[in-house]
């Protein structure tokens, strides 16, 4: 018995900030922005929204194209960072907002690469035959943490989230498999020393440069390209699968240019590779959940299409998943 993911779901702030409008905020231009990233706009929450009602408002999408009502599911994992207290846990405060008691509800902290993590944890516990109907979330808040004088992390970010329903399979459909790595000797090159989502561009307490993200950035953009194609190509050969099989590549959307250098050295086509982090920029465990979405609506993903999804983080961790739709 396997797991598959039967329906998704996305959700975003209300406010899209282009690069001209950060330009209001920083010594930055589109230009450097558009040219170094790939990024055009992202969304960012703004005074009196919450992360946890934009997710449960993606959960409660695929749990509706999914068929199934929320007192149906077994269990609701998040992959995520940014919940606003340091307990209860996200994923307690969705559970509570869709109205049910009692499954187990749990976090999994792998900043951008926390989907693909909770995917793998899901797709394990389903296996185990601990659970049928899975809710698996992505959801994050980035624009909170960071230093809104810092161009160098500030233009990179944004929030969202988005989320899966998977279901127990018998056969060879759905999560053929996933891997999951981890080199905490790096936790300096991305790190957020203080909990929480704290402040928003607009908010009056905005963090300090201690308590915001710490990017190392050169040398995070080296180590995800390096990481995201060697998960790819274990991941694939651990499921027998050759990686011109693959239908669709969905990787984390932290940088255009490393997307583009992860496909060129794996030899994928570009047109196998889905992106929308012109429209979203990074916005870390959301990025993978928001791009299956907008591929599945976009008819990119079909019966039996073979999909890896991929990513890197802080941690750093990375991660991949290879599913057959
Ligand atoms: N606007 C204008 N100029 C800028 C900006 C900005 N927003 N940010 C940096 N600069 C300047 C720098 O000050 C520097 O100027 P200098 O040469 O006068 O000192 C110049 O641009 C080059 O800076 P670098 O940091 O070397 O630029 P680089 O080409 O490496 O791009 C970037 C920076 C985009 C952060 C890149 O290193 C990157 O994407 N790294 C990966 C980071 C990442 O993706 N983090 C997300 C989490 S990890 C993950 O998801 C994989």
């Amino acid at each position: 018995m396997g797991s598959r993911i039967v329906a998704t779901g996305r959700a975003l702030p209300r406010t899209a900030l282009s690069n001209k409008d950060l330009e209001r905020y920083m010594d930055t231009s589109d230009e450097w922005i558009k040219s170094r990233t790939g990024i055009n706009q992202r969304y960012a929450i703004r005074q009196g929204e919450s992360l946890a009602e934009i997710a449960t408002t993606a959960s409660r999408i695929a749990l509706e194209r999914a068929g199934l009502k929320a007192s149906e599911l077994d269990a609701i994992i998040v992959g995520t960072v940014s919940s606003e207290y340091a307990f209860p846990s996200f994923a307690c405060q969705i559970q509570h907002q869709l109205g049910i008691s009692s499954i187990p509800a749990f976090d999994v902290a792998a900043a951008c690469s926390g989907f693909i993590y909770a995917i793998s944890v899901a797709d394990s516990q389903m296996r185990a035959g601990d659970f049928k109907r899975v809710l698996v979330v992505g959801a994050d808040a980035l624009s909170t943490m960071v230093d809104w004088n810092d161009r160098r992390t500030a233009v990179l970010f944004g929030d969202g989230a988005g989320a899966v329903v998977m279901v127990t399979t018998p056969g060879n459909r759905g999560v053929l498999s996933s891997l999951l790595r981890s080199s905490g000797e790096h936790w300096h090159l991305l790190s957020v020393r203080a909990t929480g989502v704290r402040s928003t561009i607009d908010s009056e307490v905005r963090r300090c440069a201690d308590d915001a993200i710490q990017m190392k950035g050169p040398e995070l953009f080296k180590i995800a390209v390096k990481s995201m194609e060697e998960v790819s190509r274990l991941v694939a050969e651990r499921a027998g699968v050759k990686l011109d099989e693959i239908d669709l590549f969905v990787p984390h959307q932290a940088n255009m240019r490393i997307i583009t250098a992860v496909a060129d050295r794996l030899g994928m086509p570009h047109e196998k590779v889905f992106t929308n982090i012109d429209r979203f920029g990074n916005t870390s465990a959301a990025s993978v959940p928001i791009a299956l979405d907008e591929a599945i609506e976009q008819g990119r993903i079909h019966d039996n299409s073979i999909v890896m999804l991929n990513a890197c983080g802080g941690g750093l961790t990375w991660g991949a998943n290879l599913i057959r739709w």
